[in-house]
């Protein structure tokens, strides 16, 4: 991405329209193959606007964003579509209650030219086993805990095997054991898959188990950027640092010690 742009036009009110807002006010971001890049930020700072634009969910209002060295900003770029996917954050709203969670896990495939019905199914059964949830295809999304729910919400992200996923929050509606087993879910399917990630999150632990890079964005500007160690132990931002101490049970030259000596 460069100089990326998006802006929300003010509401037309009775007598006035309020200023719009630019939620995300040019950013330059790369993105390796295989990689995990986190997005951190106060409330409103313009996280979730930027994974949106990303994946092409809404308009841009400039700048560029090219896949593979082809620009997809400006056009509709299938290979793209078909390789991109998005992890939402609250599964109870983001699985359809009138699908039944094979259908909801197949419904990716769709789109994928050539594939029969037979490689399909086998190809929904697989992910279902590899989310921890073999047998569960017949299941409406009602019959299913928050954190199966999410399960089922990676393994339809994962279930075309894209080479790009933004994760947006993508735990943080679960209660805190949960969280764990489904971060380290994730975690394993992105070393099997491969797939790059943008991973959006106020939970710094989270982003400490998964990061390879960390972008801090504060009104719609990425103010510091860097590994995820350097970032973590050696915050050069003021922003950034505030973020890191108002993270509260968190020991991270612990953690950073924990890294070196394992
Ligand atoms: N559809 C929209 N219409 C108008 N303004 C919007 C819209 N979506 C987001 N905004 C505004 O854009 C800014 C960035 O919002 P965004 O949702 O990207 O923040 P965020 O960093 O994801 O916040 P949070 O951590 O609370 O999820 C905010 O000022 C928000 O009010
Ligand atoms: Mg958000």
């Amino acid at each position: 991405m460069r100089g990326l742009k998006v802006g929300f036009a003010g509401r037309q009110r009775l007598f006035r329209r309020d200023t719009g807002v630019s939620a995300v006010n040019g950013v330059d971001l790369d993105i390796a193959a295989g990689e995990t890049v986190a997005v951190v930020g106060g409330s409103g700072s313009g996280k979730t606007t930027l994974g949106r634009a990303m994946l092409r969910l809404i308009p841009t209002s400039g700048g560029e964003i090219r896949f593979r060295g082809r620009d997809v900003a400006t056009s509709v770029d299938r290979d793209f579509r078909l390789a991109s996917q998005l992890v939402f954050q609250d599964p109870y709203s983001s699985l359809d209650p009138r699908m039944r969670v094979g259908e909801i896990v197949a419904e990716p495939l769709r789109h994928v030219p050539q594939l029969t019905t037979a490689e399909r199914d086998w190809r929904v059964e697989t992910m279902l086993d590899e989310v921890g949830l073999a047998g569960l295809g017949k299941r409406w999304p009602h019959e299913l805990s928050g954190g199966q729910r999410q399960r089922i919400a990676i393994a339809r992200a994962i279930v075309r095997e894209p080479a790009f996923v933004v994760a947006d929050e993508p735990v943080s509606a679960l209660d805190m054991t949960i969280q764990a087993q489904v971060l380290k879910l994730f975690e394993r399917l992105q070393a099997q898959y491969g797939f790059a990630c943008l991973f959006i999150s106020h939970d710094l632990a989270a982003v400490e188990q998964v990061a390879d890079r960390v972008v801090v964005m504060q009104g719609g500007k990425i103010v510091e950027q860097g590994s995820r160690d350097d970032v973590f132990d050696h915050p050069r931002h003021d922003y950034t640092k505030a973020l890191l101490a108002a993270a509260p049970v968190l020991d991270f030259a612990g953690a950073a010690a924990e890294r070196v000596s394992g």
